[in-house]
């Protein structure tokens, strides 16, 4: 098992002297959610990490742990809370402790980068998994000033830039020799500023690996910018299609005729394990998309008892759930569906449906599109053998990945 601890029981004392905050820096907000949350999202969403730590301070205990409670909905992986110390060694030094035994690697994060990105954690845990001959990964950045050693402002030498880097979290270890060397490391009563310190003491091998700029650490007034950024949106758009047969009535799988929950006058039946509601079905696929996360098939099998004659608005909202627990960020701004059948007429039906879809999908019907087509009376839908529908969804999402 593969652990995270995320550390957010400092005090922030290099930012709270200007900004006089109440609370420090990790519980900050950043696109509506504070920044210990941030983490904990990144790291859930890496498929090499399978539990957390979260680390708060005695002095905000309680509030912290309201805070967890009121987006608790929002995590999947289990996670346990520790208290931290008055250093960060100490935080992390009662993090480690509260490892189960069958934690093999632990990832050591700052809650004060809440930019880290989710590749990033996979890749490091991954190096550090292929190495046996490795402690620890660290991600580091190379160094374009130059570097000067100072004493009292007056310079000493010129340091070799080449051969300096610095370094940022998550860093990432075997469990049993972090906390070997975080034990020797306070016997020795040793001030270290970062985890890979304690293991260069006990002498144990520590590769740095290519960090990311746009991890910062937030520390001072200034990088408090970062966190007021426009969100860095990106656009994406998915398609979805369906197709459901024509049968009589006394089918056995026989569905009355309905588009996105409007029942729909017709001598056609449609024949389906669920619903059939084609336009709700295309629709999901769709949806699916955004999140790469299969189509309906994957998530609700046409040969489930569950799901026989389910209705299909259900289905999308269980859809809607798997978004939401996928890429919070996501925000639907256009959906744009062709209904095509050459029997029934759909014309006089689509503002209803229009208006149906606004509210299922809690859309404004500006946002929703519904249009209906036949295909002159050629191929399946012209032979009255079935209807298809295609759509399109439009929607933004958070570029962190
Ligand atoms: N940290 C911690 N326990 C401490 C001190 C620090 O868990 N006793 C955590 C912080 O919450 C932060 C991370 O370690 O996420 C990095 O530390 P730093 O940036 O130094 O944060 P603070 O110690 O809170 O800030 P400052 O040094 O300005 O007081
Ligand atoms: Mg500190």
């Amino acid at each position: 098992m593969n652990y995270a601890i995320i550390l957010a029981a400092g005090k922030g004392s290099r930012l709270q002297n200007n900004t006089k905050a109440i609370l420090p820096k990790q519980f900050f907000t950043y696109q509506g959610k504070p920044l210990w949350w941030h983490c904990v999202k990144a790291f859930e969403k890496s498929p090499l990490v399978h539990a957390l730590v979260i680390v708060f301070h005695e002095d905000n205990y309680a509030f912290a742990q309201a805070q967890v409670e009121e987006y608790r909905a929002d995590f999947s992986l289990p996670f346990i809370l520790v208290k931290g110390g008055d250093s960060r060694q100490e935080s992390v030094m009662n993090a480690l402790k509260s490892l189960p035994s069958d934690c093999s690697i632990v990832a050591i994060h700052d809650a004060a980068r809440p930019f880290i990105k989710t590749a990033l954690i996979t890749q490091y845990i991954d190096v550090l998994m292929k190495n046996d001959e490795i402690s620890g990964v660290i991600p580091s950045l190379s160094i374009s000033d130059t570097v000067k050693s100072v004493n009292n402002d007056f310079v000493l030498s010129t340091l070799p830039r080449e051969n300096i880097k610095t370094v940022q979290t998550p860093q990432c270890f075997y469990k049993d020799i972090i906390l070997n060397a975080h034990n020797k490391i306070s016997e020795n009563q040793i001030n270290i500023t970062d985890d890979a310190m304690a293991i260069e003491y006990i002498g144990g091998k520590i590769l740095c690996v290519e960090g990311d700029v746009e991890n910062k650490k937030i520390t001072y007034i200034d990088d408090l910018k970062l966190l007021e950024q426009e969100e860095k949106m990106q656009t994406i758009t998915t398609f979805g299609y369906d197709v459901h047969a024509y049968v009589e009535e006394n089918h056995p799988k026989a569905r009355p005729f309905k588009l996105a929950t409007v029942p729909i006058i017709s001598k056609h039946f449609l024949k389906a394990h669920s619903d059939g509601d084609v336009l709700l079905h295309a629709l999901i696929d769709a949806l699916l998309s955004l999140v790469s996360a299969g189509d309906i098939g994957t998530h609700f099998p046409d040969n489930s008892k569950e799901f026989e004659n389910i209705s299909s608005a259900i289905l999308l909202d269980k859809t809607l759930a798997i978004l939401l627990d996928r890429d919070s960020s996501l925000r639907l701004i256009h959906i744009d569906c062709t209904i095509i059948a050459q029997e029934p007429k759909i014309a006089p039906h689509t503002k209803l449906i229009q208006k149906t879809l606004a509210n299922l999908l809690s859309l404004t019907v500006e946002q929703v599109s519904i249009k209906a087509t036949t295909e002159e009376k050629l191929g399946f839908t012209g032979e009255l053998k079935g209807i298809k529908v295609v759509c399109v969804v439009t929607a933004n999402k958070n570029n962190r990945v």
